[in-house]
């Protein structure tokens, strides 16, 4: 039995983590994949690598654009998919953005808005629509014939959600609130048999983490970690590949850390 016999939805899957979790799926064989975020661009890329992969002849895909600022916007691609597929049963929410690399006394209340706005609100109200859709719904068939769930939501959170870095406080706090928030969640929605889990990357190897003069920015912090080298996004994928898969049909409320050790040193 296949792994994936469902949808997937991956919002901010133009880019980095998101992006390869998208290709990830297809990979592991799931046959229609969701792909909403905020660049058309990106998500015209994702589409054309998932398409271009050996194995994916099959993998329908759907785009859409979204804000995840805008619940008008995300409640209309989920009703769209839901028009088109039925369903929504993996759900994983990656959009994010960085943070302002400023002291609270210097950050100004627009930046703080924007950050916990798309981190944390836009993960909410994603994850809220997908709950929603899943609450409707039976479980699908799984890989060893154990009982399946409805569904599952897997939150992208951060190591920054378990300890705290110099002049990051508006970003430490929306990704931490993704951690309470998928607790409560797990809490919530055991007994309608949906499972809800996130994931706490450390310093991963994306658009996030490039650019001029971030290498460089980077080393130092890079180092805190014992494995002393960035992620890749493919390794923050697995993770939530396998969270979201029937092979995690124990995994409840986790905030499983993909770090390179970071958070032990
Ligand atoms: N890269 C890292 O080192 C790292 C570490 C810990 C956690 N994370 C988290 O992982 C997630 C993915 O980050 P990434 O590294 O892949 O970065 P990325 O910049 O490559 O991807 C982020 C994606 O989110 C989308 N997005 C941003 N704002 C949006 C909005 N308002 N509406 C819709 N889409 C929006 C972007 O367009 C982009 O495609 C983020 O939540 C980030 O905070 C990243």
């Amino acid at each position: 039995m296949a792994l994936f016999p469902g949808v997937a939805l991956i919002v901010g899957s133009a880019s980095g983590i998101g992006q390869q979790t998208a290709v990830s799926f297809a990979n592991e064989g799931c046959h229609r994949i969701a792909l909403l975020d905020r660049s058309a661009e990106g998500l015209t890329r994702t589409a054309a690598l998932i398409a271009a992969l050996p194995l994916s002849t099959k993998a329908e895909t759907f785009t859409q654009v979204v804000d995840v600022l805008e619940e008008a916007s995300i409640i209309a691609a989920i009703t769209a998919i839901v028009k088109l597929w039925g369903r929504i049963d993996y759900a994983v929410n990656s959009a994010g953005v960085t943070g302002n690399n400023q002291a609270s006394t210097d950050t100004a209340t627009h930046a703080f808005d924007t950050i916990n706005g798309i981190n944390y609100r836009g993960t909410w109200l994603c994850s809220r629509e997908e709950l929603k859709v899943m609450l409707n719904q039976t479980p699908l068939p799984t890989h060893d014939g154990r009982p399946g769930n409805r569904g599952s939501v897997v939150n992208v959170s951060s190591q920054l959600a378990l300890v705290g870095r110099p002049r990051a406080s508006a970003y430490c706090a929306s990704k931490s609130a993704v951690i309470g928030m998928t607790r409560v969640d797990a809490i919530d929605y055991s007994v309608h048999n949906i499972r809800v889990n996130c994931v706490c990357p450390g310093i991963v190897d994306t658009p996030m983490t490039q650019g001029p003069g971030q290498a460089e920015r980077l080393k130092p912090v890079i180092s805190i970690a014992p494995l002393n080298r960035l992620g890749t996004p493919q390794e923050i994928a697995d993770a939530i590949i396998f969270l979201s898969s029937s092979k995690a049909s124990f995994m409840q409320g986790a905030a499983m850390v993909v770090d390179g050790g970071y958070t032990i040193n």
